[in-house]
């Protein structure tokens, strides 16, 4: 990169500032919003000093308040928290006006559970670990130095086990460093699991399934355990010496043709808002909902391992910080966010969010072979992204959007694999052996994703396209002949979906109300590239807690209180809560205000290259524009060459 190039993507590259205002009623909350919730609940009456916060969030104004809003306007603002308190569970939900400094309502659930709490993790470890059950556990695997030993605690579950209702409880699973820095998950004790009451403080069971010996060989990824790192890459630098073409103003981001607001929040992280294309709506709301991975084995304690990372932990809280040029690439905006901490003090996670553009190849081309003109343009996509560390996986979350009017989301999943100890070379039917007596389960990475839909306005509707062959007849008589037949789901039953590859099945959501160029409605189709089948029995504890995963589709009539498709308060929930309860009323769901859920995700059988570290392995979904143009919508962009781009003959040996 030459100097001039660098000086101005240095400038590029200034994240944003810390006092931060809300410019848009869409905006997360700012740190001094959330300071002034805290308060408020600190001095009630009810609650005091005591009460711990799970979440303050935004309290979404409504969609008319939105749309009546013009940049510059004043807006009063309320917020979400969901309180609770030591010793006992239950949790309250509150809704604060920020302006007034008051609480406008109270509602109390006294069987919710909130999240497990960031704070809480280390606290847990320390209890299991001076549990003498435990220590006696760990010396009987020959582990005597307990500063070596490493607790995770996962959530529980809800599995009707006698001397655990009605508590708060964390299921632990334990691993060893043999020396500082070690890779931990390399030895995992085998059949050592506490049940911890996180309310009490109390480890309540220790659940010893017998000695399996601790696997001891090193497998290391840090760098700092590399004897050798090579050197015969050269660098690759993104240059774009006149600056990025997106603009934000607060939180409110335009790019080429779209806008939208970046949001975010302590449970979902990532949130994105009045996503418009041009003047045109096409989605109100879009979020990662929920997640749930659930593990094959049923073996000792992984029967309980069914983490539903969304709704148990909070991704938002678990979000890193960024590193320019190693995980963003290019010229970078980042955000900082402002979340809460349990104490209702501010978590700030600098360089949270990353905006970046990204080239992606040719967008369309073509050559006229007897005039020989030949047109190519390049595409392009504006990159909003996170990265969630979840123990010992990283959940990194990519929205992309194109020149073209696509909406794409990508996850990649990497980290350390979920080890569990066996006997070396012995078979195990639900795990691949990765290193010698070190196995990874198999298991699903399944996620939901929350489409509020918004396609040219609010009232859309669902229809299912499915290819059929015509069957040879005289109607086809050389049996070559397939269509696609479009079917109108109507009611929220009745939109309950699964993919049928067969089919080559996929969904579309459309306007009746707004019709295109052809006459047609206009429309957005899913594209369901990334399905998983549940194998989990779906009246089983966790099958019923994870119904979501039973359908790719699922849609609902708008329901600003329908939020997540496991439900509110999910840990320990029983199922009864979510989507299955969502469309119990079968409500109407055409020609009216509907939100999409698409369940998707990774069916992961590991691989021995899956460790020590995972490449990232990569889901996800896009929306497509059907029918929503009237034809190419990027016949108008430029016919440019990239300027910095030569030739690299110099690579080329002389033949
Ligand atoms: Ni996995």
């Amino acid at each position: 990169m030459d100097d001039i190039a660098a000086n101005q993507q240095s400038h590029a590259c200034a994240h944003s500032a810390t006092h931060r205002k809300a410019t848009h009623p869409l905006d997360s909350l700012t740190a001094d919003e959330i300071l002034t919730v805290t308060r408020v609940v600190h001095n009630h009456p009810e609650f005091g000093t005591d009460v711990l916060f799970e979440t303050v969030e935004l309290r979404e104004p409504t969609k008319a308040e939105v749309r009546a809003f013009n940049p510059g306007d004043r807006f009063k603002r309320q917020a979400r928290a969901a309180v609770f308190r030591r010793g006992g569970i239950g949790v309250w939900r509150l809704v604060v006006s920020i302006a007034e400094e008051e609480i406008v309502s109270i509602d109390h659930l006294p069987d919710a559970r909130p999240m497990i709490q960031l704070e809480e993790f280390m606290v847990i470890e320390d209890m299991v670990k001076s549990d003498p059950d435990f220590i006696a556990a760990c010396k009987k695997r020959g582990v005597g130095d307990l500063s070596l030993v490493c607790v995770d605690p996962w959530s529980a579950g809800n599995f009707g086990i006698e001397g655990e209702e009605g508590r708060h409880l964390c299921h632990t699973f334990a691993w060893l460093r043999t020396r500082e820095f070690d890779n931990l998950y390399a030895h995992p004790i085998e059949g050592l699991n506490a049940v911890v009451d996180i309310k009490t403080g109390e480890v309540i069971r220790i659940d010893d399934y017998g000695v399996t010996p601790v696997p001891m060989a090193e497998h290391n990824y840090e760098s700092r355990f590399q004897s050798q790192v090579r050197d015969h890459l050269k660098p690759i630098d993104v240059v774009q010496p006149e600056g990025v073409s997106f603009k934000l103003t607060g939180r409110h981001i335009t790019w080429h043709d779209w806008s939208m607001v970046i949001g975010f929040n302590v449970r979902e992280s990532l949130s994105l808002h009045d996503i418009r294309f041009g003047d045109r709506p096409v989605l109100y709301r879009a979020s990662l909902a929920e997640m749930v991975v659930p593990y094959g084995s049923p073996k000792n304690g992984h029967f309980r391992k069914s983490v539903f990372d969304v709704g148990e932990y909070g991704i938002g809280k678990l979000v890193n910080s960024l590193e320019l040029g190693c995980d963003c690439l290019g010229a970078i905006q980042y955000l900082d966010v402002d979340i809460n901490d349990m104490y209702g003090k501010i978590f700030r996670i600098p360089k949270a969010i990353c905006i970046h553009e990204e080239d992606h190849g040719i967008l369309w081309k073509h050559t006229d072979f007897r005039t020989e003109v030949t047109e190519v343009r390049r595409a392009r996509r504006l990159v909003i992204s996170s990265i969630a560390t979840v123990g010992n996986y990283e959940y990194a979350m990519y929205w992309y959007f194109y020149l073209d009017g696509t909406i794409e989301f990508e996850m990649k999943a990497t980290g350390i694999l979920n080890t569990v100890a066996g006997e070396p070379s012995a078979p195990d039917k639900y795990a691949t052996e990765v290193a010698p007596g070190v196995f990874g389960q198999i298991h699903q990475h399944v996620f939901c994703a929350r489409l509020d839909l918004a396609i040219d306005g609010d009232e859309n509707s669902v229809v299912e396209c499915n290819t059929h062959a015509e069957p040879p007849g005289d109607d086809n008589p050389y049996g070559n002949a397939f269509y696609e037949e479009e079917t109108v789901l109507k009611t929220e039953q009745a939109a309950a979906r699964r993919i049928k590859p067969e089919h080559q099945r996929y969904w579309k959501f459309i306007n009746s109300g707004k019709t295109n160029f052809m006459g047609k409605p206009v429309g957005y189709k899913l594209d369901p590239s990334h399905c998983v089948m549940p194998f989990m029995a779906e009246d089983s504890p966790s099958g019923k807690r994870a119904a979501f995963t039973q359908n790719h589709l699922w849609v609902t009539a708008y329901n600003p209180e329908e939020r997540y498709p496991a439900g509110e308060y999910m840990n320990h929930s029983d199922g009864t809560d979510g989507l299955v309860g969502f469309i119990a009323d079968d409500g109407n769901v055409e020609d009216t205000d509907i939100v999409a859920w698409h369940t998707f995700g990774l069916h992961h059988q590991p691989r021995l290259e899956d460790f020590p570290v995972q490449p990232c392995i990569s889901s996800g979904f896009k929306l497509m524009p059907s029918g929503f143009f009237d034809r190419n919508p990027c016949l108008d962009l430029p016919a440019q060459a990239n300027r910095a781009s030569c030739n690299a003959g110099a690579a080329m040996e002389p033949g």
